[in-house]
């Protein structure tokens, strides 16, 4: 294959983005996303502040944006993220007990219904582990409606999209021998055990210097994979240059590759201009869209 898409069709895979709707005139910014990915995450328009800024009163204006756009194109789309601590709308930070767990599940009802049939998978719960040695969960607002608020997450978008794939999506997940990983790992394969409607485990990936690509990466996509759900690399950037910057892109890449059940790889934003990142260049395009050596050798990889 010529283009990211195509070569990972290749082997089964999908090849995808995250999209910002604001950027969606820029055609330098269509024109890579058009050619080069087939499935497509919202970077922020389908999260809790944007689709439900007042208590049940919904505004699927970004979110379609996206979600119509990659249809119209013949893309996919991962729904991302139905419940998460962060970027909450206002009214939701200040609620506790009952009556936030109540709104939380009304949330992931209404979207996952909303968007029926139009989600490949979705990050159903977003980065609910503590970092550090602990392996536990990370306090939230969330987390203190009650230890089992992420299995009532995925039961009820289960009950409104039967047939999307429900992730659990996570960071500094990628090292196997992380305390977080291991308490991702036992969160699911508890799930599994107990028949909590869990399809696949989502890995960021965002990696820097401080946090590299692990050596181990493939031993902790088997390992979940061998629990019996997909995995998928959700959210990849690197930063750094050059070629020591396309070598660990390669390495992820591979990892995915070398996995039956690493069923995608997504990259968090087109060129290095469009990232989240403040400064670096972690992405596969420059900012005029050029094709930078992390591009082919992730090409190559394929
Ligand atoms: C980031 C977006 O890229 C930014 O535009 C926004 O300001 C903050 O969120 N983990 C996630 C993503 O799951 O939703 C985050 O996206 C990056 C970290």
């Amino acid at each position: 294959g010529s283009t990211l898409q195509a070569a990972a069709a290749e082997s089964g895979r999908y090849f995808g983005t995250a999209i910002a709707a604001s950027r969606l005139n820029d055609s330098t910014y269509t024109t890579i996303a058009n050619r080069e990915f087939n499935m497509i995450t919202a970077e922020n328009e389908m999260k809790m502040d944007a689709l439900e800024p007042n208590q049940n009163q919904f505004n699927w204006s970004s979110g379609d944006r996206i979600v119509n756009w990659a249809r119209q194109s013949g893309k996919q789309v991962r729904g991302h993220a139905l419940a998460w601590h962060a970027q909450q709308p206002g009214w939701m930070q200040n609620m506790s007990g009952t009556a936030l767990r109540n709104a939380m599940l009304n949330h992931i009802t209404q979207v996952a219904t909303y968007y029926r049939g139009k989600i490949h998978s979705w990050d159903v719960v977003n980065e609910a582990f503590a970092d550090g040695n602990s392996g536990g969960r990370r306090d939230s607002n969330l987390q203190r409606t009650g230890g089992d608020w992420i299995e009532a997450a995925f039961r009820a978008a289960r009950a409104a999209d039967p047939n999307a794939k429900l992730c659990y999506n996570d960071y500094n997940t990628d090292n196997w021998s992380h305390a977080k990983t291991q308490g991702v790992y036992n969160m699911v394969r508890d799930f599994k055990a107990r028949g909590v409607p869990i399809d696949c485990v989502g890995f960021q990936a965002h990696f820097n210097s401080g946090n590299p690509v692990p050596s181990n990466y493939h031993t902790t996509l088997q390992n979940f994979a061998d629990l019996g759900v997909d995995v998928q690399i959700t959210e990849l950037d690197i930063e750094g240059s050059g070629s020591s910057q396309a070598q660990q892109y390669q390495g992820v890449v591979q990892a995915c590759l070398s996995v039956a059940r690493c069923t995608g790889i997504t990259v968090w934003g087109v060129r290095d201009t469009d990232s989240w990142r403040a400064s670096g260049t972690p992405l596969l395009f420059d900012g005029s869209g050029n094709k930078k050596a992390a591009y082919t050798s992730v090409l190559n990889q394929l």
